[in-house]
């Protein structure tokens, strides 16, 4: 694992402050994660108003790797502890598993880290704390390799919830370690090259000529992997529409939903737009693409993505994609009756496959969410059968790698479907694993995060 180093920044005492700012704000937006908002609600409000790239880097790095560890530093704190914390501590706790995290995993002294944290200890007004910290954090660094070989459960072990544990080895035997190993990395930077303006080798040498090394994907054709994380905003033609920020995975749905000529193409579950305006740029030939999406707030995303890849004009008038802000189950109030050829649903599900790129879901997703979450995948694959034509074929799309979510639910609907008119298609490919109905790609195979495909096809009555 690549060491994050703050060390340099510790020389001066104007510096210093900063790096506390660092340490403040991941500590505010820890709380929040952990009393249920989603880190992509809490960073930009939080991690990314800092003003010095460096305290956003370190802020960023403690925050993920804390949200990532998080069962393993729990671990090691209560070995520490001769009683946990209460409830009400629950700042002193976060500054515990933060400075643990750093002593692990950073490259900053561990008297600087110690000393953040005491100083952190006091500015939250527990100065009752400062000791304890103090001594706790003395004795890990002490003690470092003993408690790190002392892991003797899973939880600890691979860090996940223990119901996320449960599942993903009762689903996967021959391959949760790797899985949950995998869900414990830093995520690949992937990009997807628009085709309609340039192609992923003359886009490679674009970012030669700046400095930045990329490798071209044998997964999907316009994918390059960025060797270094950057703001994409910075990167040539991103303005212009030249690029998206795309995992590989998911750049694996245009090619599998095999649009041809004249397909009139109906995408649901939309938003932010990836996989719609992936399509768009894959298929030229499209004519009559319908979006629809339930969150109005999620749907601009997609029109601006459309915009920024010069897929829509700026009115959004001219546009190749028709986009609806709707339930898709509600698809009797919404749908005009004209069947499509080809449907993608990219379901609301559990995104167990991209924990890694997340690392929050792994607090935030609860055990009794999977539950509903099957409800309304079975709701919007009802409702899509009824708007697919016959000979027209539907992708049924998760990021998750539960089975339930996936193979099981395209089971219960071949069964349950009662005019008996839905095949299915089989994926032949050199990537992922077949399934009983599906296929998955595990995440961290070819450095994609994990997506769940399935094709079905709708025959005609005899
Ligand atoms: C996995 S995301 C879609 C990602 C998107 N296809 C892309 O590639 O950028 C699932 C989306 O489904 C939407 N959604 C959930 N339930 C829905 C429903 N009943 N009808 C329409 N959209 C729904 C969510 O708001 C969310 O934006």
């Amino acid at each position: 694992m690549e060491k994050f180093s703050a060390a340099k920044k510790k020389k001066s005492k104007g510096k210093k402050t900063k790096v506390s700012l660092a340490r403040q704000a991941s500590l505010k937006a820890l709380k929040q994660v952990l009393a249920g908002q989603s880190l992509s609600v809490v960073q930009p409000q939080i991690i990314d108003k800092l003003e010095d790239s460096r305290d956003r880097g370190l802020a960023n790095e403690l925050v993920n790797g804390v949200l990532r560890w998080r069962w393993r530093l729990e671990f090691l704190v209560s070995s520490l502890l001769s009683k946990p914390l209460k409830q009400k501590d629950i700042d002193i706790q976060l500054i515990l598993l933060t400075s643990l995290y750093e002593l692990i995993e950073c490259r900053t002294p561990d008297y600087a880290i110690i000393n953040e944290a005491v100083e952190l200890v006091r500015k939250s007004g527990k100065k009752w704390a400062a000791s304890l910290v103090n001594a706790v954090l003395r004795r890990f660094t002490r003690e470092k390799e003993q408690l790190l070989l002392s892991l003797d459960n899973d939880q600890a072990k691979y860090s996940h919830p223990d119901w996320i544990l449960t599942k993903i080895k009762n689903d996967w035997p021959d391959d949760w370690q790797q899985i949950l190993h995998e869900n414990n990395q830093r995520p690949a930077f992937w990009l997807r090259v628009n085709q309609q303006q340039s192609d992923a080798a003359r886009y490679k040498t674009l970012l030669i000529e700046q400095g930045l090394e990329s490798e071209i994907s044998s997964l999907a054709d316009h994918a390059l992997k960025l060797a270094h994380g950057v703001d994409v905003r910075t990167l040539p033609g991103f303005v212009e529409g030249a690029l998206s920020v795309q995992d590989v995975g998911a750049q694996l749905t245009a090619e599998l939903l095999d649009v041809s000529v004249d397909h009139r193409v109906l995408d649901l579950c939309a938003a932010p737009g990836g996989k719609t305006c992936h399509l768009l740029e894959r298929y030229q030939t499209i004519k009559h693409l319908v979006a629809v999406e339930l969150d109005e707030k999620r749907m601009r995303r997609v029109a601006e993505n459309l915009q920024r890849l010069k897929l829509s004009d700026e009115s959004g008038e001219h546009s190749r994609a028709e986009l609806i802000v709707a339930d898709v189950c509600d698809y009797k109030n919404w749908w005009d009756g004209a069947q499509f050829d080809r449907i993608l649903i990219d379901a609301p599900c559990s995104a167990s496959g991209v924990i890694r790129r997340h690392p929050d879901i792994k607090t935030l997703r609860r055990e009794s969410d999977i539950e509903q979450l099957q409800e309304v995948q079975s709701e919007i694959l009802y409702s899509a059968w009824q708007m697919l034509k016959p000979d027209g074929v539907l992708l049924y799309v998760t990021c998750s790698v539960f089975k339930v979510e996936n193979q099981n639910q395209i089971a219960n609907f071949i069964e349950r479907n009662i005019e008996q008119d839905a095949v299915e298609v089989k994926i032949e490919s050199d990537w992922g694993k077949s399934c009983d109905y599906g296929r998955q790609l595990l995440p961290g195979e070819q450095d994609a995060d994990g997506f769940y495909f399935c094709k079905l096809k709708k025959i005609s009555a005899e």
